[in-house]
């Protein structure tokens, strides 16, 4: 499994604390701006992960801001990217399930790292449901 990280200034040690955690399981990480130590706007963050995810054909994007609520924004603009932020467990489930979610969010003002490590173990770990009507759904919201 290949993975694409990223954050702004707002979510950098969380971003090196997930980096860190996923190499652990074995999981490739790509980071396409590194670390960030001064000041970059999430907006160019996120436009090189997207980037960087059809490149290197990776199976997720984790993304983190100060809130999750900037990254989450940005990544949606793009039509084949479905992302959310979230720190439930049951609503990461059902993202990949029903939603077929590609893109993580988190904000690391608010949320605590072993909250966001089982929400990502949860998301990485469940497959988007194969019936039609989710399928379905799913693709019309490429379309929008
Ligand atoms: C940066 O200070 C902060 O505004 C940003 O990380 C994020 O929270 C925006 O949504």
């Amino acid at each position: 499994m290949k993975i694409v990280l990223g954050s702004d200034h707002g979510g950098s040690k969380y971003l090196s604390e997930i980096d860190e955690f996923l190499q652990k399981l074995n999981i490739e990480t790509i980071v396409p701006c590194g670390f960030p130590t001064d000041s970059i706007d999430y907006p160019d963050v996120v436009k090189s992960c997207v980037s960087s995810f059809g490149q290197n054909e990776a199976n997720f994007i984790i993304l983190i801001c100060g809130s999750g609520v900037g990254v989450s924004i940005a990544a949606n603009r793009y039509s084949h990217i479905r992302a959310l932020v979230t720190a439930d467990l049951y609503q990461a489930k059902l993202a990949r399930e029903h939603n077929h979610a590609n893109c993580l969010c988190f904000g690391e003002r608010l949320y605590g790292i072993d909250q966001i490590k089982e929400v990502i173990k949860v998301f990485i770990n469940t497959s988007g449901s194969k019936e039609p009507r989710h399928l379905n759904r799913v693709e019309k919201l490429g379309d929008l």
